[in-house]
């Protein structure tokens, strides 16, 4: 609808000889806080030089000018003209646009440009926690929003399979645990991690003995070491797996750190010849100081290679492999500087691509009682998360209705990934959140659970009308009507500009007000039996239909039962 109002400003502005596009104008269009300023809202403020007059003056001008067929009414309010779509026209266009495309409503077509969204990334060897659960569903929320915005969308894993936090586990896992069977246990492979931290911390000296593994393994000279590796890195990421599928996120490529050595090795001896990197006592750098950015370590002194050399690798297989225009990577907040120091190396080292890379750093994740860190073991297991959040949802069902045990089983599995993945994707992605599980688990009130009863809700009042060919009258549509269709009517905006700033918490935040608005216009009005019902069934149709879609972009699973 907005796309009405931007053809009749730019007439109008046209006329008063002032050149504003059609963007410029989009841009400039607000959604008023309340409806009592209309459906959107157009300001002046900008005119008043090239028109010379005042912004409250220039309102009047233009909102008596505007040919009123499409709205209720037009008016000025100090320096805005307001517009009120006219409902019969409303609810004709967004109520059929919506039943006629389903699924597809709000979907953009437009030319395919590649984008590769990498996410996920954990660390084998290492615990899967719940800030992971952050990156994850934020990653395959962007994914789907822009897919839905018309991209094609390379969906990558990134996954740390090598690396001196593997060695650790390794050394430890030898010196120690050698009598325990390899399990493919969440638990069990992220206590053997935390436990080589906290020997490591207690005697330094023996650091020594890990970088000789790390060594080892990097050069892949040791058979036993080899096969070891092999093994438990399959145990992590066959448990990934299942983690992944869970939070309804997939993948079309996996990149693992254990291939990009080779060729991160090469690039830096090709920036080493271009003296982009430097040796400083034996280790090999870039220095970035006089960009703000510090010291950039490539290489250790024993020649092994770091983090940041791997991704130097990875930059390039990218772009040259999938032939990308864009590459997105979602990561952790506290990564911000690496992120950084990859850019502007990259940058130094004249990558072609260089402006085509986006960081999307995650902010972390705490409870009341603090932070989580995955080094000192008090982070919290997805596993354990989630089955704590099954049991919450569980209660809460069974004090509801009674249901068989499967039906509970599924319910409780969808509330509750509905509830983290909620939580997390409503806050803007640089925010930290602070968990608390009653909070997010709350059948009301901005909440995951909250939307599914809504949804729920809407769809038992469908199921109840069947049968019976209604009429429809767009007539006598009330104001609180009137005000949920005009919320529908906004969702393909709401996805564009979530597209755009790369925010999901824009889609989660307009999902909970259209179900604020449906609950209360179902609190006034009753639907079946009421003198309107087909018009009101057809909007509670559109209200189902664009909550589903509006929650299918941030990955979350409706339910027809609650
Ligand atoms: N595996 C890394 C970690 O856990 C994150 C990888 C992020 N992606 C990247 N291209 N560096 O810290």
């Amino acid at each position: 609808m907005k796309g009405l109002i931007v053809k009749h400003i730019e007439k109008e502005l046209k006329e008063l000889k002032v050149k504003l596009g059609k963007e410029e104008i989009e841009k400039l269009i607000e959604i008023p806080p309340s409806p009592e300023f209309g459906d959107y809202a157009f300001p002046c403020f900008v005119f008043v030089k090239e028109l010379k007059k005042s912004s409250n003056e220039i309102a009047k001008n233009l909102a008596e000018r505007i040919v009123k067929d499409d709205f209720e009414k037009v008016e000025a309010r100090g320096a805005y003209v307001n517009f009120f779509l006219d409902r019969e026209v409303l609810a004709n266009r967004i109520l059929k646009e919506i039943v006629e495309e389903k699924d597809d409503y709000g979907k953009e077509n437009r030319k395919k440009k590649k984008i590769m969204i990498e996410f996920y990334q954990a660390n084998t060897h290492k615990a899967f926690h719940v800030g992971h659960i952050r990156g994850t569903s934020l990653g395959e929320s962007l994914s789907r929003i822009l897919e839905f915005y018309g991209y094609e969308i390379i969906r990558a894993n990134y996954e740390g399979d090598k690396g001196m936090h593997v060695a650790k586990w390794i050394w430890c896992y030898q010196k120690f645990h050698g009598e325990e069977r390899l399990i493919e246990n969440e638990t069990w492979i992220a206590n053997v991690y935390i436990d080589a931290v906290k020997r490591l911390t207690e005697n330094p000296e023996l650091e020594k003995e890990v970088e000789e593994i790390n060594r080892k393994l990097e050069t892949r000279e040791d058979k036993t070491l080899n096969e070891l590796w092999e093994k438990t890195r399959n145990l992590s990421l066959n448990s990934f797996e299942k983690i992944y599928q869970e939070l309804n996120a997939k993948f079309d490529v996996y990149f693992f750190e254990s291939e990009m050595e080779e060729k991160g090795k090469k690039i830096v001896d090709k920036i080493f010849n271009k003296r982009v990197a430097h040796l400083s006592d034996g280790a090999l750098i870039v220095n970035l100081e006089e960009h703000g950015l510090g010291i950039w370590v490539l290489l250790r002194k024993d020649g092994t290679i770091l983090y940041s050399a791997k991704d130097l690798a990875l930059a390039e297989i990218k772009f040259k492999k999938f032939k990308i225009d864009k590459a997105i990577y979602v990561v952790g907040a506290q990564q911000r500087l690496h992120f950084m120091q990859l850019f502007k190396t990259l940058e130094l080292m004249k990558f072609k691509s260089k402006d085509k890379l986006i960081y999307v750093p995650v902010s972390e994740v705490r409870f009341p009682w603090g932070k989580m860190s995955s080094r000192t073991g008090e982070n919290i297991l997805y596993s354990d998360f989630k089955n704590e959040l099954i049991e919450y949802a569980k209660k809460e069902i069974e004090e509801r209705e009674k249901i068989g045990k499967d039906e509970l089983e599924k319910r409780a599995l969808r509330i509750a990934i509905a509830a983290m993945k909620y939580s997390m994707l409503k806050q803007d992605t640089d925010k930290p959140i602070i968990f608390v599980k009653e909070e997010a688990m709350k059948f009301e009130g901005n909440t995951g659970p909250y939307l599914l009863y809504s949804y729920a809700r809407a769809r038992s009042i469908l199921r109840k009308s069947v049968g019976g060919n209604r009429e429809i009258s767009f007539e006598k549509i009330h104001d609180i009507e009137k005000n949920l269709i005009s919320g529908l009517g906004r969702f393909p905006e709401i996805v564009e500009q979530a597209g755009k700033t790369l925010q999901p918490a824009l889609i989660a935040n307009y999902c909970y007000e259209i179900s604020k608005k449906f609950n209360e216009f179902y609190h006034l009005h009753k639907v079946i039996g009421s003198e309107n019902v087909g018009f009101r069934l057809l909007l509670v149709r559109g209200f189902t239909q664009v909550l589903k879609n509006g929650l299918n972009l941030l990955g979350i699973d409706v339910l027809e039962k609650m």
